[in-house]
C-alpha cells in the first residue's frame, strides 16, 4: 500500500571512502519496502560514530546493508510493504536501520520501529534508537544491570554517554563517567552523573576506586578499549561485568587474568548494527514498554547538541570529528 512516491529521492550514498567531502547530496531512486517493511519519509536522521567509521572505509559493513549512510532516523510511515500491519500510512514513527537513513525515504523493518515518544518531534525522536538500542541491550541484558548498581561509562558526553546517564539515572543507577575536558564534565554532571571524572588529567580507575571507598564499580561500559582495558579491569568490583561496545584506543589489550579470576568478573561486549530484525525487534518492544513511558513524564529526554540539513551531513560529520559535541548531531531531512 502507498501513497503517491517520487521516483527518485535525494541521499548521501558516497561512492567512495573519505573525509566528509565525500558526503554529497546525490539522486537515488525512492527504495520499496520489501515484506515486513515500511518506508519512512524520513524528516530527521541521528549522526552516529559508527557513520564516521563507515565513511571512512573503516567500518565492518553487514551483508546487504545499504550503502547509503544513516541508521536512526523519524519521520511518517509513506508505505507499506507485503504483511506489515503495525503502523499506518501518514503514521509518525522513528527506527532503527542497519543503513539508508540519509535519504528522503529509508525502508524499515517494522519491528525496528517504534511510535514517537510522547512530547518528542522528528528530530528528537531520530537521535533515539542507536543509543538506546545499544546501551539498553549491553547494560541490561548483557551486564545485567540492576537498581543500585554502580556504572563506570567512558566519554560521558557522547551519543552512548549521555544515554547511559539518563537511563541509568532514570533506572535507579549509580552512573560515573569519564570525559576529555572540564568542560564536558560539567555537562555529564548537569544531565545526572553522580561522579564526572576529567580522564586527562585523574587516572580514572583511582578516582572510581576511591568513591566507591575501595570497592569498585559493578559495570564498565567501555567504548575505548586498548590501555584502557586493564585499567577498567582494576576498577571493576568482585562479580564486575566489563561490556566492550567499541575500541576508540585499538581492538588488543593486555589482560591480567589474575583480576579476573580474583573478582569473578565477566568479560562481555556485542555490535548491534550485524544482530538479526528479530533480536532488534525484541529489543523494540523492551524500549517500547519499559522506557518510551519514562519520556512521557520527563524522566527521559532527547540530549540534541545540534542539526544540519541533510545537504550539509558533510558539515555534521565535521562537528561530530572535531569532538566538541554534547549529545547528538541530527540531520534534517526537508
Ligand atoms: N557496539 C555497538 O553496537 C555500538 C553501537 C553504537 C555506537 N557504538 C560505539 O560507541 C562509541 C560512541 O558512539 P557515539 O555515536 O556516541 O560517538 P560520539 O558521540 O562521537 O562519542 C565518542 C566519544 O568517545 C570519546 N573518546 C574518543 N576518543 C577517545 C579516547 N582516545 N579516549 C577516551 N575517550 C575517547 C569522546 O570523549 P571525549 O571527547 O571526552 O574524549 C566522545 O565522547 C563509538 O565508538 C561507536 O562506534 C557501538
Amino acid at each position: 500500500m502507498t501513497n503517491l512516491l517520487p521516483p527518485t529521492m535525494t541521499a548521501i550514498d558516497p561512492g567512495q571512502p573519505g573525509g566528509p567531502d565525500v558526503l554529497v547530496p546525490v539522486e537515488r531512486p525512492v527504495p520499496q519496502p520489501g515484506p515486513g517493511e515500511v518506508l519512512i519519509r524520513v524528516r530527521a536522521a541521528g549522526v552516529n560514530r559508527p557513520d564516521v567509521l563507515q565513511r571512512l572505509g573503516l567500518y565492518p559493513m553487514p551483508p546487504g546493508a545499504p550503502t547509503i549512510m544513516g541508521l536512526e532516523v523519524a519521520g511518517e510511515v509513506a508505505a507499506l510493504g507485503e504483511g506489515a500491519t503495525r503502523f499506518e500510512i501518514g503514521q509518525p514513527i522513528c527506527a532503527l536501520v542497519a543503513g539508508g537513513g540519509y535519504a528522503d525515504y529509508c525502508p524499515a523493518p517494522e519491528g525496528q520501529c517504534l511510535p514517537l515518544p510522547d512530547g518528542l518531534g522528528f528530530i528528537e525522536a531520530a537521535s533515539l534508537p542507536e543509543t538506546y538500542f545499544t546501551v539498553w541491550s549491553n547494560l541490561f541484558e548483557r551486564a545485567f544491570a540492576d537498581e543500585g548498581d554502580t556504572v563506570l561509562v567512558h566519554g560521558g558526553t557522547s551519543g552512548i554517554g549521555v544515554t547511559a546517564i539518563l537511563l541509568g539515572k532514570a533506572l535507579g543507577l549509580r552512573i560515573f563517567v569519564t570525559c576529555g575536558s572540564d568542560e564536558k564534565c560539567a555537562a555529564a554532571r548537569a544531565l545526572g552523573a553522580d561522579l564526572a571524572i576529567n580522564y586527562r588529567t585523574e587516572e580514572f580507575a583511582e578516582v572510581a576506586l576511591k568513591a566507591t571507598q575501595g570497592r569498585g564499580v559493578d559495570i564498565v561500559l567501555d567504548m575505548v578499549g586498548g590501555d584502557y582495558v586493564p585499567k577498567n579491569l582494576l576498577a571493576l568490583a568482585e562479580d564486575g561485568r566489563h561490556v566492550s561496545i567499541a575500541f576508540q584506543r585499538g581492538p588488543r589489550a593486555e589482560l591480567d587474568l589474575t583480576q579476573v579470576m580474583r573478582k569473578r568478573l565477566t568479560l562481555s561486549g556485542s555490535m548491534l548494527r550485524p544482530r538479526p530484525v528479530a533480536y532488534k525487534a525484541a529489543l523494540a518492544e523492551s524500549l517500547l514498554r519499559d522506557v518510551w513511558p519514562l519520556f512521557a513524564d520527563g524522566r527521559l529526554r532527547a540530549v540534541i547538541d545540534s542539526t544540519f540539513p541533510l545537504a550539509r551531513a558533510a558539515d555534521a560529520h565535521r562537528r561530530m570529528e572535531a569532538g566538541d559535541h554534547v549529545g547528538k548531531i541530527v540531520l534534517e531531512v526537508a
